[in-house]
């Protein structure tokens, strides 16, 4: 099988880009071949060398060199500060080449909207939001198990992220990440909210296929700190049913505490993404425990097949990670005319960047007006 060719916009010297190659290269049927990895042109070429990819001073010329003939490429992943996503992203769609995106979206719920209708128009292009928990196999089972009734009806969802690096100003301390997600310029409106309230909402959404009709919200932050740290929200979901999102940068000790406690009329299930090998279904009666790769007779086809090794050894994140991009190779090996792929699982795109943006901008508003219940 032809190993799937990826070009990449950031990365080089960062934090996630070198998560994404790894989840890139996890199962051998993809790999970066190109790269542009840095804002500067001569550190993109160092860090090329060091991954031993082909490196180009900026995206356009990576694109511009794909168009031409002289580079092969499949798909572009974009691990860039959140100002910077929309215009990479719609070069990349424009030109026809299928993306993988990190979130938040962008950096506008403008961007958001206006990248949505160039997706629209570039329907055989596909486009991914690399909500990395989303690709985790018992998040996909937690989302199967409530599409069978498992539950009943939602009546409640506590969703949550905390963590405690940002506890102090570490900005100004010359911390890469966190010298751009706490400046309004490169982070967006939101900081905390933007980077990981969106992943806490995109996990409690996309699991339970609810809709977010209105939100109530408190964010705060530490002295000296431009944008939030701490990102409360109370919201209205589509059924009627109610939402509690907690997202924290201030939490001391905490790591990646992501997880939901969804409620339903028949039981209630709970997943931690710390323990992410596990899933928790409660009757009222009994707790139940699902283990990674150890399928019950609920579980779909299509989600085992995202399993690597027997139950026991640990799946974590860099497989969920990967679990999305192997989603979007599926679909792209489809589009290119290859026969028995596997179906690809569902995965945040387009709508769920659209869906953050708007969050985002309607949990800022009711700060704003001290919690006032704003519309998304
Ligand atoms: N999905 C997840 O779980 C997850 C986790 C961490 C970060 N992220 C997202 O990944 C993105 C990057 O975050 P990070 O923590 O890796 O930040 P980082 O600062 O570590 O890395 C950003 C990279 O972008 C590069 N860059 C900046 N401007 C550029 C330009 N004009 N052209 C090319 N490269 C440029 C930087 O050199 C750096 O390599 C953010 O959008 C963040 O929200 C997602």
């Amino acid at each position: 099988m032809r190993k799937l060719k990826v070009g990449m916009i950031g990365g080089g010297g960062g934090f996630f880009g070198k998560v994404h190659h790894r989840a890139i290269s996890l199962d051998a049927t993809r790999e970066v071949v190109a790269g542009a990895l840095h804002q500067d042109p001569a550190l993109c070429e160092k860090f090329a060398g060091e991954w031993g990819v082909a490196g180009y001073p900026d995206y356009q010329a990576m694109i511009a060199d794909w168009k031409a003939g002289n580079l092969e490429l499949d798909y572009v992943t974009i691990v860039t500060p959140n100002f910077l996503h929309a215009e990479q992203a719609v070069a990349c769609l424009e030109a026809g080449l299928p993306v993988m995106c990190e979130k938040p979206m962008c950096y506008t719920l403008k961007e958001a909207t206006d990248l949505k209708a160039l997706a629209k128009r570039k329907k055989n292009v596909p486009f991914a939001l690399s909500h990395t928990y989303t690709g985790h196999q018992m998040m996909m089972l937690a989302r199967e198990l409530i599409k069978q009734g498992k539950i009943g009806d939602i009546r409640k969802i506590e969703t949550y992220y905390n963590q405690g690096w940002l506890a102090t100003l570490l900005e100004k301390e010359g911390n890469q990440q966190a010298s751009w997600r706490t400046n309004p310029k490169m982070s967006g409106i939101s900081g905390c909210g933007g980077d990981i309230g969106t992943h806490a909402l995109i996990n409690a959404l996309w699991t339970t296929g609810l809709g977010l009709k209105k939100v109530s919200a408190k964010l705060t932050a530490l002295k000296g700190r431009a944008l939030d740290d701490d990102f409360n929200v109370f919201g209205e979901l589509s059924n009627g049913a109610t939402l509690v999102l907690t997202a924290t940068q201030i939490a001391i000790g905490h790591k990646n505490d992501n997880g939901f406690r969804i409620y339903g009329s028949k039981g209630s299930i709970e997943w931690a993404q710390e323990q992410a090998e596990e899933l928790h279904f409660l009757d009222g009666a009994t707790r139940v425990t699902y283990y990674q790769n150890s399928f019950v007779a609920e579980t779909p086809d299509i989600v085992k097949s995202y399993g690597r090794i027997p139950s026991g050894h640990h799946e974590d994140f860099l497989e969920a990670l990967g679990n999305l991009h192997t989603s979007l190779e599926r679909k792209i090996r489809v589009i290119k005319g290859e026969k028995d792929v596997p179906p690809a699982y569902d995965h945040p795109g387009i709508d769920e960047g659209v869906l953050g943006m708007k969050f985002l901008t309607a949990a800022v508003n009711s700060s704003k007006k001290k919690g006032a219940w704003t519309a998304v």
